[in-house]
């Protein structure tokens, strides 16, 4: 008999039997066997041998049932069975026993273990399954995550001088023809290209560290609706429930953005052909997130649960576990790159959140996202944010600008002057400090990047400080593990920026800074 078919016979899960604490399983052969399995998380944490059901009976323990001073009080709201008792026979008389709290065992009349409720054996199969697929499905997201992390830094390299040359050919041509210039702009185009191409795997594999504020998730839904409901078709309808008062979290809007795009988007394609319905759910949730492996971190409660859900074609149970990777579509070549979830992936558990997707295949798809819920601002009001703004200089300013790329080093020479300021480009991170040991006051800003031999970024840049705390310094990195923007931060670095930084954001940021630093 198939495992499944037995839940219909099986009574309601006693509230006692703690469907998240199902602590033991033994099985009827001569000596019971005790195999902890699954903690209080729904998370195991030991083994348990194959077993048949056909064969063996088994008990599964509750963890203060078994106890010895309560088998006595628990043996008589229960049912009571022979250790060889097959499992059928159990499960018929538990059915037809008006809720049993459970079915104490007895072996030669002796108390053996208490078998709280059968559908825990199915749910603990269950169980077992997801987590081992989760734990599987972890390990692999965070290979790919390194790797992808490592090829989009070298990518960075490259791209940054094929950026900045063009930039600058453009800007320094003699005879302004009109075709050179369309060919060089094509350049910059397919190179921002790659560039926002390079972003998305860098967010992926967490290493695109972006600043978070309070978000509120029910108005970057409003936002989002509005331009979602112009771009699909009208023959699906859009539900939202907002089942919560407190959907703030700790995020950054422009990623919240990206994954509701993104999931609105896969929803809607998934409905393209026959329509159907968008429901987007914002509740609270305070228990415990079932079946997630101790491997992944779980947000602390409360957390708000996000959740979207199409009524769309679904997704085949063999592709399911694929989804997520980087480059996986189904789509057709030019619809999807089939980096959209994989992103998605990468900013919630950023944000200390998780996401997990059920689907049948011609029902519909739902992904729910648990974010931890973020406090309430002392001041009551959401955090500001934004692009600061652009406020001319009127002051010459002196750069120290280090990166051990003889190649960035010089382009960034010619560009940064060619914006007016003055540049000393130094490859050697060691001379850079000398340079700026001899006189730290002649420099308004340093630039640097954080990967170089001898001293890396972060270690030039705190000795920096050390000769002249207020210096501003900008670090320019890709793809680190160790530095964090606000890691960054906290040791006095005033900016942090994600290469390849293009020469405009790059003049803002160094304006900003000197005005601050002017103000001060
Ligand atoms: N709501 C959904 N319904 C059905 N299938 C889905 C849904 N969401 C994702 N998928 C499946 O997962 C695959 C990967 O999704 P993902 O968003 O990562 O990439 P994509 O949508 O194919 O491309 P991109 O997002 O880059 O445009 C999709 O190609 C599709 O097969
Ligand atoms: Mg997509």
């Amino acid at each position: 008999m198939n495992i499944a078919n037995y839940i219909k016979f099986l009574p309601p899960i006693p509230h006692n039997a703690g469907m998240y604490d199902v602590f033991g399983i033994f099985r009827n052969n001569k000596e019971a066997t005790f195999f902890p399995v699954v903690d209080g998380r729904g998370t195991v944490v030991g083994v348990v041998r194959e077993y048949n059901l056909k064969d063996y009976t088994y008990g599964i323990f509750g963890r203060e049932l078994i106890k010895r001073e309560n088998i006595s009080r628990f043996i008589t709201k229960s049912l009571i069975v022979a250790m060889d008792t097959p499992l059928e026979e159990v499960l018929r008389l538990s059915a037809s026993n008006e809720n049993p709290d459970g079915i104490v065992v007895l072996k030669d009349g002796i108390y053996a273990g208490i078998v709280l409720n059968a559908s825990l054996l199915w749910l603990f199969e269950e169980n077992r399954k997801q987590t081992r697929a989760r734990l599987l499905q972890a390990q692999k997201m965070e290979s790919i995550g390194t790797m992808a992390g490592g090829i989009a830094h070298d990518f960075n390299n490259i791209l940054m001088p094929i950026m900045g040359y063009a930039e600058l050919l453009l800007k320094f041509m003699k005879k302004k023809d009109a075709a050179q210039i369309s060919f060089i702009n094509q350049i910059i185009v397919a190179a921002e290209r790659a560039r926002d191409l390079v972003a998305q795997i860098l967010k992926f594999s967490r290493h695109g560290s972006e600043e978070k504020t309070r978000v509120s998730l029910e108005a970057m839904i409003s936002e989002v609706l509005e331009l979602v409901r112009s771009s699909i078709p009208k023959t699906i309808e859009i539900r939202v429930a907002i089942e919560t008062k407190n959907c703030t979290v700790h995020a950054n809007t422009t990623e919240i953005h990206q994954v509701l795009m993104n999931l609105c988007s896969n929803a809607s394609h998934a409905m393209r052909e026959r329509g159907g319905i968008l429901h987007i759910t914002l509740s609270d949730h305070t228990g415990p997130i079932l079946g997630w492996s101790e491997d992944t971190e779980l947000p602390q409660p409360p957390c708000v649960r996000f959740t979207i859900r199409d009524t769309g074609h679904g997704i085949k149970p063999e592709i399911l576990t694929r989804i997520f990777d980087p480059f996986f579509t189904t789509k057709k070549q030019g619809e999807g790159t089939g980096m959209g979830l994989s992103v998605v992936h990468g900013i919630i558990k950023g944000c200390k959140g998780v996401i997990s997707v059920e689907s049948e295949v011609g029902v519909g798809t739902a992904f729910h996202i648990y974010l931890p819920a973020a406090a309430p601002a002392p001041d009551g009001k959401p955090a500001a944010f934004g692009d600061e703004a652009l406020t001319l200089f009127t002051k010459h300013i002196n750069i120290l600008y280090i990166d051990d790329e003889p190649m960035i080093a010089s382009m960034a020479k010619e560009m940064l002057s060619f914006l007016g300021f003055s540049i000393s480009s130094v490859t050697d991170s060691r001379a850079a400090m000398d340079i700026f040991a001899a006189n730290p006051l002649q420099f308004d800003i340093v630039i640097t990047d954080q990967t170089m031999p001898g001293l890396t970024g972060l270690e030039l840049s705190r000795k920096l400080l050390e000769l002249r705390p207020d210096v501003p310094i900008i670090l320019c990195t890709g793809y680190s593990e160790i530095v964090s923007a606000e890691m960054a931060k906290t040791m006095g670095i005033a900016e942090y920026l994600i290469k390849p930084v293009d020469f405009d954001k790059l003049k803002r940021t160094i304006v900003n800074l000197v005005n601050k630093a002017e103000v001060k």
